[in-house]
This record gives C-alpha cells, sequence and structure tokens, in this order.
C-alpha cells in the first residue's frame, strides 16, 4: 500500500525541471494498456466525501489530480487507502479547506473547485480560488458559482479567493449557458442531497459525466438524464458507499492513436472502449487511418492505412462530437496530411496556441479568429484565435520546445517522433498530469527518446 505520508504535497509544476530528447522519423509500433481516465477518476474521488462510508475505485492510474485530490480528502479529515490498481476512500468526516490550501491545491489542479458543493452540504461553508489562467484558456467558475447560488449559496469575493456559505440546499431548476463539464458534475454534487425535485437544461453528456452518475447511482442518488440533454435529480437524505471500476481514458487513447497516424506505425491500444471513441474513430479512417477492434470492444489496433494520409475539414464540438482533448494530438498528424485541412476549435478560445511550436518544426499552419466552421460559435465575434488552416504534407524537423499543457505537450512529442533529427523537450512533467507512465510507454512503442 502506498502510504499517503510518503507523498510530498503537491504543487504547481515546474513546468521546465523535466526535459527529454526525442529522435524522430521512424514508424512507432508497440502496445499500451491504459488504465482510468484522469477526466472520470478524480471526480468519482470528489462523490465519495458525498458519504461517510468507505468507497473503492478500480482501474486506477498515477496521476497527478488523484494525488491532488488525495491530499485534499487527508487535509479535510478523509482517509485514502492507497494501492497499485485500486484506492478506498471514507471521508467519515470533512472540515472545509482553509484558504491557504485551497490555493495550493488550486494552483495544482482544476479539480478542487468540484468539492465546494460537497463543502457546502457537509460545513455549510467553502472558499474557492479565484480563477487562474492556463494556456487554453481563462478558465473561469462563473457557471460554478451561478449553479450553487441557484441552491441557496452566497458567495463573497475577497481578494483572490471567493467565499460561499449556505444554511441548507434547495433543489433547483438551471440552464447552463453552454455544456460546461465541471458546471454539470458541481451540479451534480449539489443536487443529489439537496431538498426537493432539480433540473439542469444543456448539461454536459460526456462518458466522464455519465461515469460519474453511475457512481453517483450506486451510492442511492436519483438521477435521470433526458435525451435534449436535460439532467434531471431527486435529492435524497443521505448516500451510501460504492465499488466502481473507472471507465478508460478515451483522450489518452486518442493521443496515441494520432502519433501512430503521424508516424506511419501500429499503436493497439487496451482498455478503452469503441462506444467512447466512435468519432475519433470515423475521424480516424476518414483521414486515411485504420484499425481494428477485438470482440470486447476494449483492445483497439490504430495503424495509418494509405501511404498518403487525407486533409479534412475538422471541428471541435461537446460530446458526441469530436472532443476539444483529441484535437492538438490529432492536427499534429493532419501536418502530414497531402493537403490542406481547416479546424475549428468550438469548445476553449485558446486552444491553438501549440501551433507555434509545430511551426518551429517546420509545419505550414496559419491560425484565424474567424469561424472556419459550420458552427458560429462564441468566438467568432470576440477576436479569439480559435480556427487553423494547416498544409501539408510538410517535413517535419527537429526542435527545441517548451510544453504549455498536457495535450499540446503530447502533441509536440508527436511532431518530435515524426520529424527527421533530434527534438528538445521540456517541461514534460506536465504530461505526468494526464498520460500515466509516460516515458515508459513511450519507449514501449519505439520511440527513441531519453
Ligand atoms: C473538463 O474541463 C476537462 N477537464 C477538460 O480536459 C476538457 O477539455 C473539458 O472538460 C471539455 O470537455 C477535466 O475534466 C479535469 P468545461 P472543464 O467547464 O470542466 C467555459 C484535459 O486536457 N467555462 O466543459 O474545466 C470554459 O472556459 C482537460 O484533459 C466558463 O466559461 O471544462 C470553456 O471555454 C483540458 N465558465 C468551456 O466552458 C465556467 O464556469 C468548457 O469548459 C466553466 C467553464
Amino acid at each position: 500500500m502506498h502510504d499517503p505520508a510518503d507523498r510530498p504535497p503537491v504543487s504547481a509544476p515546474d513546468t521546465r525541471s523535466d526535459t527529454i530528447t526525442v529522435r524522430g522519423g521512424v514508424p512507432v509500433e508497440g502496445h499500451i494498456a491504459i488504465r482510468g481516465s484522469k477526466n472520470a477518476l478524480p471526480k468519482a474521488m470528489v462523490a465519495a466525501l458525498l458519504t461517510v462510508e468507505p468507497c473503492r475505485l478500480t482501474n486506477i492510474a498515477e496521476l497527478t489530480d488523484i494525488d491532488v485530490v488525495d491530499e485534499l480528502i487527508r487535509i479535510a479529515g478523509g482517509s485514502v487507502e492507497r494501492h497499485p490498481d485500486s484506492l478506498t476512500i471514507t471521508a467519515h468526516s470533512f472540515t472545509a479547506l482553509g484558504e491557504h490550501d485551497v490555493m495550493r491545491l488550486h494552483a495544482a489542479s482544476r479539480i478542487p473547485v468540484l468539492t465546494t458543493a460537497v463543502s457546502l452540504h457537509r460545513t455549510g461553508h467553502a472558499v474557492v480560488a479565484a480563477p487562474g489562467g492556463c494556456s487554453i484558456g481563462p478558465r473561469p467558475v462563473d457557471f460554478h458559482l451561478n449553479v450553487l447560488r441557484s441552491f441557496g449559496a452566497h458567495d463573497i469575493h475577497r481578494d483572490d479567493v471567493i467565499e460561499l456559505t449556505a444554511e441548507h440546499m434547495r433543489g433547483a431548476r438551471i440552464e447552463l449557458p453552454f455544456p460546461s463539464v465541471g458546471a454539470t458534475e458541481q451540479f451534480l454534487f449539489a443536487a443529489v442531497l439537496a431538498e426537493g425535485d432539480s433540473e439542469l437544461a444543456n448539461a454536459a453528456i460526456e462518458p466522464e459525466i455519465l461515469d460519474l452518475i453511475s457512481v453517483l447511482q450506486k451510492m442511492g442518488a436519483l438521477i435521470s438524464v433526458e435525451p435534449n440533454r436535460t439532467i434531471r435529480v431527486t435529492g435524497v437524505g443521505e448516500l451510501g458507499g460504492f465499488e466502481h471500476r473507472v471507465i478508460g481514458d478515451r483522450l489518452e487513447a486518442a493521443s496515441w492513436a494520432s502519433l501512430a497516424l503521424a508516424t506511419g506505425g501500429t499503436i493497439t491500444v487496451q482498455g478503452v472502449q469503441q462506444q467512447e471513441l466512435a468519432t475519433f474513430l470515423n475521424v480516424y479512417r476518414r483521414a486515411g487511418g485504420d484499425f481494428t477492434i477485438n470482440a470486447d470492444g476494449d483492445t483497439i489496433s490504430f495503424r495509418r492505412e494509405r501511404r498518403m494520409l487525407r486533409p479534412l475539414a475538422l471541428e471541435t464540438d461537446v460530446h458526441p462530437g469530436f472532443m476539444t482533448d483529441w484535437q492538438s494530438p490529432f492536427v499534429t498528424a493532419l501536418t502530414q496530411a497531402d493537403g490542406v485541412s481547416v479546424i475549428h476549435e468550438t469548445v476553449y478560445e485558446d486552444r491553438l496556441g501549440y501551433t507555434d511550436a509545430l511551426r518551429s518544426l517546420g509545419a505550414q499552419i496559419q491560425v484565424f479568429t474567424e469561424c472556419l466552421g459550420p458552427t458560429r460559435c462564441r468566438f467568432g465575434a470576440a477576436n479569439h484565435r480559435h480556427s487553423a488552416v494547416v498544409v501539408g504534407p510538410t517535413r517535419l524537423h527537429g526542435a527545441e520546445l517548451v510544453v504549455p499543457d498536457l495535450r499540446a505537450g503530447f502533441s509536440y512529442v508527436i511532431a518530435a517522433a515524426a520529424a527527421e533529427g533530434e527534438s528538445l523537450i521540456h517541461g514534460v512533467d506536465l504530461l505526468d498530469r494526464g498520460y500515466a507512465d509516460f516515458r515508459s510507454k513511450l519507449s514501449s512503442v519505439g520511440v527513441d527518446h531519453r
């Protein structure tokens, strides 16, 4: 068992502390086993704080966000028993986190904000760090605050924290301005123990959200998802413990698939279900990639079918659209397509920053503020650089790069693996946030790195 006491306190990642050298130009070949989803597992850990009974999670991956929630739970008075493939949480008591701990944990992860509704239920009090920016946009929490106010919370903004209080949480009918994953999760954590019925219109229904709903249902919650993406909840008096195997990480699976596409290799990915990748698989095949799927649908061999990849018009969207987290790794592979691809990122305002680095390796990419896709999105009139045109194929050469965020970082590794020569990539420790055992996986598919 991992003794939590011997884990150093989490802190904001030091983005230049870890450098790898990648020698590219060789098609990858290998097998990757993928464990629990980075965007589902920490939320299931937060759900465990809604009960005093033990909650066990399996299919655990070693990820930074897990350590953040582990530390948060221990500070709040709960216990976390960790094993290589499972963890058990018992939140027999819960004390609201103080400002210092909230600020420190928030600097390392987006997850702590999701414990706000839990803290209000268990203590009537919560502190939220004012939103920090990151390399894909300002990451505001206004949707979360509006959800909590609807349940009866009062908030006071003081310097760089927001203090919330709630005597009693009553059911609410809410409509989100945008189907935000985090705000939907905040709604679920508030509604399941609130008095009476609640409703969330324009909710996010990503597989990770449905996995969280499965966890809450196991705990005794009453939750229904309507065909029009409205979620309805009837509050209950208390929730019980659960045992749950977390869904595989479909974002990691698509990243490794994009590496195979960009280098002309083959990577077999085990641990993610076909239906969670359905849209990605269709786009992968349209681009000239192909795949073989086993009978259980949990093992997919990705390969580049045609000698030249086909260019695409690609627009990201909420589920079941093409996931924004698939965008940067996949677009990196499109630098090898024979023709002009057009990309329209409609979920985040600033998620094309990585293209500057790809240009330094020789890619031909131009970024635009216009909506270059069928959807008029929120960013078109706001002057955000959220569309791109990629001209291919281009021969990529080695360069020196600094990782700005998780998915862009993987894109740099893809570009370096597809490039002729050596690339120096600083700040790869950021990749540990979403790609467990990243370096050993890189070696297992034959990428020459040190
Ligand atoms: C989750 O982030 C994921 N992170 C993201 O994955 C993912 O890209 C995103 O959902 C969209 O699917 C985790 O689950 C930990 P949002 P989240 O709330 O919940 C705006 C990765 O690489 N917004 O759906 O923070 C926001 O700025 C990460 O794994 C507000 O304006 O995303 C964005 O434009 C990156 N106000 C849009 O909504 C708010 O209060 C979608 O954000 C909240 C969000």
